[in-house]
């Protein structure tokens, strides 16, 4: 069997390094390691204005950022495919027929649909294309025969439910439809990060965010202005680590490497934590060390994002391939679909 990743992203907003460290760089690593023989990378328009539907120009802005974003991330067209939800009418067929797979208590169990229809507002009055969205991501994940999906730890209810689909359908129909798995990296759950104010998650709506595409100067003074230790008022004091957002990044990306490069007066993280906690240490410290870092990081990718945005009619062409390319692939699983369900009455 062929190996096949299938993934995506809502174009609501531009990229930020929490979805850097969290899908992105294991994206790349995984189209690299040349262990795939297929690879989809879809920006999902549709899904995105399911509880967009009053704003589309928002969605429409936001493609070319996402595109982007993956670009300057190392995406490379030439092994992945990127193309645009909208462009796939196959979709939107395969969508109705797996709605009669699912029940309406199965949807309102999601717990993903159930803590963003709270979150939005929307628990009085559930647009129907919302509450739909599971199923319409289960018709992107098999149109593709997606053998494994990439996705964050808020996606796994979505991949049940697609296997559920595939279940039903398989029964039903015949063997059809391939099982997809999910592919959790660990840097998913271990690297979780916060938003800049210290809050739990790193989201464009509380406006805590640290984007690909922040100018160095940009992001010098969102480093410093990192929620640390309210206590740590003077350097002499003792500070806390836990809960200290500065720490909770210098978690995820400080390497040993980086300790002689730009903070030679420790040894390693460790050090650096034992002395910050005993007193001794400034936040200024800390801040300045991680801005180098994590500007170490950025600035290759910023610097390619300044590149490409000068390359807008390019770019719109490799969507365009990558649309021709995805509608190749998922009208030949359409047309299996159809034929399954004794739908081919002109063959
Ligand atoms: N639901 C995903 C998100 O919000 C986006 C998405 C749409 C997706 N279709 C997909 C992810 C298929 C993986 C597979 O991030």
């Amino acid at each position: 069997m062929k190996k096949v990743i299938l993934t995506g992203d809502r174009p609501t907003g531009r990229l930020h390094i929490g979805h850097y460290v969290g899908s992105l760089r294991e994206r790349v690593k995984l189209q690299n390691s040349n262990e795939f023989d297929e690879i989809y990378i879809m920006i999902a328009d549709v899904q995105a204005l399911t509880d967009n539907f009053a704003d589309p120009q928002k969605i429409r802005d936001h493609i070319f950022e996402v595109a982007l974003d993956y670009l300057a991330c190392g995406i490379d067209p030439a092994k992945s495919t990127i193309f645009i939800q909208s462009s796939i009418p196959a979709l939107y067929e395969l969508t109705v027929y797996y709605m009669n797979l699912v029940t309406l208590a199965r949807l309102e169990r999601n717990p993903t649909v159930k803590s963003e229809l709270k979150t939005k507002n929307l628990e009085e009055s559930i647009p129907v294309g919302f509450l739909n969205y599971p199923i319409s991501q289960a018709a992107d994940i098999t149109a593709f025969d997606a053998t494994v999906v990439p996705v964050g730890d808020d996606q796994l209810p979505m991949l049940e439910q697609t296997r559920e689909i595939v279940r039903s359908f398989n029964r039903l129909y015949g063997e059809t439809l391939i099982l997809p798995q999910e592919y959790l990296s660990e840097n998913a759950i271990c690297c979780r990060l916060p938003g800049i104010d210290g809050s739990a998650k790193m989201s464009k709506s509380l406006n805590n965010c640290i984007y690909l595409a922040d100018e160095s100067a940009v992001l010098r003074e969102k480093v410093f202005s990192m929620y640390t230790d309210p206590n740590h008022l003077r350097v002499e004091d003792p500070g806390k680590v836990e809960g200290n957002t500065v720490f909770d990044f210098l978690n995820v990306f400080a390497e040993d490497y980086h300790f002689p490069k730009y903070l030679a007066e420790f040894k390693d993280l460790d050090d650096l934590k034992n002395r910050y906690r005993a007193g001794g240490v400034g936040d200024v410290t800390i801040k300045k060390f991680l801005f180098e870092i994590l500007d170490e990081i950025l600035s290759p990718i910023r610097e390619r994002r300044k590149e490409l945005e000068n390359q807008k009619a390019e770019i719109m062409e490799i969507l365009a391939a990558g649309n021709a390319k995805a509608n190749e692939k998922a009208n030949e699983t359409l047309a299996r679909v159809r034929k399954a369900m004794k739908l081919n009455y002109f063959e």
